[in-house]
């Protein structure tokens, strides 16, 4: 089986389960980015911060030059604490607490995604209490599907996300008439985990459509930010270590129409930090079923939730073994039937205390780990090494 190359003889010293992340890996991935990025002047990217917090990567991401996108004061503040500029600092969700916009008032961010009309006046009467004016884009809700999985799916109607398409008119207009905002902009996602162009397509076709129509209502834009959901390959970390950076923008450039000089603003996530984590496990029990073979290892789901919430693949690689393939389920020790890597999987043969790797973890794996079972949180394991 091919395998990612790990210096597992460091392992040994390190308490499983933990973060591995290839810092070399994602130091390319930025400056693959940072290449793409350079064919499109008007092009900015805002990390989101979302998919990965842990300070050591918000360093280096912040360093290379890029902004942050955030979902919380904490993310505000751990953005800011990384050295991203505030100016380039975005902050949307559809629930921001009245702490939480002032901390982004104080701060100086470049930009509130405003959810609805009653956050818009809120964020007013904020900003007016101490003399200030928010910049603002609308988050709108462009009611379209993207091939993924439905609980990372947000552009939908039925979805608790962004202004209604309909109702857009109205709230720009409110947002012009506020003293303490300033309409700037507008801002979309539609999903995570998005391999078919073809969603991006029509994205760029809805933004196109709602651009001309609120033009010809007197209501220009000045400019866009189309969110993050670029997809990494989860099957072939080996083979794809990189997203199709290249093939992503270039659907932008060929399919949305603004003008030149408009800036467009990104939100890319998972795409950028996913390749590079993996969480390396051990196996404590080889365990013989009525009808399958159990490989029961110390790494759980709350350490990585992705499998049990929403059913996601990551390549599982036996990092100690060389010997031939079994067939397993590999599973955690949490008191939860869900609490399940991976069905009936190819592995090479796995004893006691062999180090385990889960691939393309380095998105939403440890940002979502949680202390369930008083598991204590996830260690990290930076490799710089390469
Ligand atoms: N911008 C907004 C407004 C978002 O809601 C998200 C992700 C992103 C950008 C970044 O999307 P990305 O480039 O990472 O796809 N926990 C789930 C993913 C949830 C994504 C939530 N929003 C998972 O593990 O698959």
């Amino acid at each position: 089986m091919l395998k990612g190359t790990f210096p597992v003889a460091r392992f040994s010293s390190l308490k499983t389960p933990f973060y591995y992340y290839d810092m070399d890996l994602l130091a390319r991935t930025l400056d693959e980015l940072r290449a793409q990025m350079a064919r499109y002047p008007d092009y900015r990217m805002h990390y989101a911060v979302k998919a990965n917090f842990n300070p050591e990567i918000l360093r280096l991401i912040a360093s290379a030059g890029f902004g942050a996108d955030c979902v919380s004061g904490g993310e505000v503040q751990a953005a800011l604490d990384a050295g991203f500029a505030a100016k380039d600092i975005v902050f949307a969700g559809v629930g921001k607490a009245d702490w939480e916009i002032n901390l982004a008032l104080e701060a100086g961010i470049g930009r509130f995604n405003v959810e609805s009309l009653p956050e818009l006046e809120v964020l007013d009467a904020l900003a007016g209490a101490r003399g200030a004016v928010a910049p603002v884009s609308l988050r709108v809700n462009p009611d379209i599907g993207a091939h993924t999985h439905a609980n990372i799916t947000t552009g939908l109607a039925e979805n608790k996300f962004g202004i209604a398409y309909e109702m857009l008119e109205e709230v720009i207009r409110r947002a012009l008439s506020l003293e303490h905002v300033a309409f700037k902009g507008l801002h979309f996602h539609i999903g995570s985990q998005i391999l078919e162009m073809d969603d991006f397509v029509a994205l760029c076709n809805r933004v196109n459509e709602l651009s001309a129509r609120l033009s010809r209502h007197g209501l220009p834009v000045g400019d866009i930010n189309v969110g993050g959901g670029l997809g990494i390959q989860y099957q072939h970390p080996n083979h794809f270590p990189m997203a199709d950076f290249a093939g992503y923008f270039a659907t932008f450039k060929k399919h949305l129409a603004v003008k030149p000089g408009t800036p467009v603003h990104f939100e890319l996530g998972r795409s950028i930090v996913a390749p590079c984590g993996s969480l390396i496990c051990r196996v404590l029990y080889v365990k013989q079923g009525t009808s399958r073979q159990f490989a029961i290892i110390d790494g759980s789901m709350t350490e990585l939730i992705r499998p049990a919430l929403y059913k996601a693949y990551h390549r599982i690689e036996n990092l100690s073994s060389d010997e031939p393939e079994e067939v397993y389920d590999v599973v955690g020790p949490v008191c939860e039937s869900s609490d399940v890597f991976a069905k009936a999987v190819e592995i090479d043969r796995c004893h006691r205390g062999d180090f385990i790797a889960i691939r393309s973890a380095g998105a939403y794996g440890e940002a979502m780990a949680s202390r369930y079972n008083l598991h204590t949180l996830p260690e990290a394991f930076f490799d710089w090494r390469r």
